[in-house]
């Protein structure tokens, strides 16, 4: 059973909020933290295993090569806390890492409890020596939870580039949160997706079998469901477009025809004119000298940046 931290009441009426807000906004936008209900989540482990979508490999790579090496840097008991642990598919090779070294505890947290509840089932029946203390809520839930607990090192990771979600200038505030849940002694281990040509980034946005375009409408097949919308999520087109100056790929739903759509629990009627859009997520894309940059902003010392192969993705150590 997970630590709970989520109010199902609350986080209901935090997306009728949300998205009476995002309708009414122009451009209409959507909060991309809403993609991952149940199914969004098993989209997203799709999305992951697409040829296109090279962030989770190049990640798991580094994990590969480096993770005894991470491993061995730390002294006695651990606490590795992961925030959006997802399925923890990758999180597998640094717990088998540091497991081999000493006593870990592991602490997932995620807003999806299906995922949540999936990962933590598996882990305890492969890793018997895991603690494991499984927290169901926000990452700032999980921050707080950090700050007061005992025990060992404290470890956050975050991976798959999830920082990518937040404006330059909201990761440097929230990594600075992170950097007074881990001091003095912890660190940070993030994985940070680099700027790289057009072609590569919007392929691995909008890939051919269409399982991005299916994950980014299950925001508006969500609504249906909660929220009373009837959306008919096949009249909105997905796109993903890289603006190179601001270096992110934004992620829109594209209304292909004029339509007004009802939302019965907020009493609202959207309209739509034909080519209109919702802006669905951002996913912002770092040089090695923005990585710097952030990690100095957030009161942190980049400690070590690693690269795959192909240096198309970083995984960087932050300490205090
Ligand atoms: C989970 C936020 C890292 O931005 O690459 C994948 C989400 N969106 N395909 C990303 C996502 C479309 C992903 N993050």
């Amino acid at each position: 059973m997970p630590l709970e931290r989520l109010d199902p009441g609350a986080e209901l009426a935090a997306f009728a909020r949300d998205v009476a807000a995002g309708m009414r906004a122009s451009p209409k936008r959507l909060p991309c933290c809403y993609f991952y209900d149940a199914a969004g989540s098993e989209l997203f482990e799709e999305i992951c295993a697409l040829p296109e979508y090279y962030l989770t490999r190049a990640e798991r790579e580094i994990l590969t090569d480096r993770a005894a090496t991470l491993a061995a840097a730390f002294r006695g008991p651990v606490t590795l806390m992961e925030l959006g642990s997802g399925s923890a598919a990758k999180t597998r090779i640094l717990i088998e890492a540091f497991l081999r070294r000493g006593p870990l505890q592991y602490v997932p947290v995620d807003i999806s409890r299906s995922a949540l509840d999936g990962c933590a089932a598996a882990l305890r029946r492969d890793y018997a020596d895991l603690d494991i203390r499984a927290l169901a809520g926000r990452y700032e839930d999980g921050l707080r939870h950090l700050r007061t607990a005992a025990g060992g090192q404290k470890v956050v990771i975050w991976l798959g580039s999830s920082v990518g979600n937040l404006e330059r200038a909201e990761a440097a505030q929230f990594l600075h949160r992170v950097r007074d849940a881990v001091a003095p002694r912890g660190r940070l281990l993030i994985g940070i997706d680099l700027r790289k040509s057009r072609a590569i980034l919007e392929r691995a946005y909008d890939d051919a079998q269409g399982v991005t375009a299916r994950f980014n409408r299950n925001i508006l097949v969500r609504i249906n469901r909660e929220l009373g919308g009837h959306f008919d999520p096949q009249t909105f087109a997905h796109r993903a477009a890289y603006d190179e100056d601001g270096g992110r790929i934004e992620m829109y739903l594209v209304s292909t025809r004029p339509q007004q759509v009802r939302i019965d629990h907020l009493g609202l009627d959207v309209q739509f004119s034909a080519g209109e859009s919702i802006h669905t997520e951002d996913s912002y894309k770092y040089s090695p000298a923005e990585i710097r940059l952030l990690a100095k902003r957030a009161g942190f010392r980049l400690e070590q940046t690693w690269l795959d192969n192909a240096r198309r993705f970083s995984l960087n150590v932050l300490a205090p």
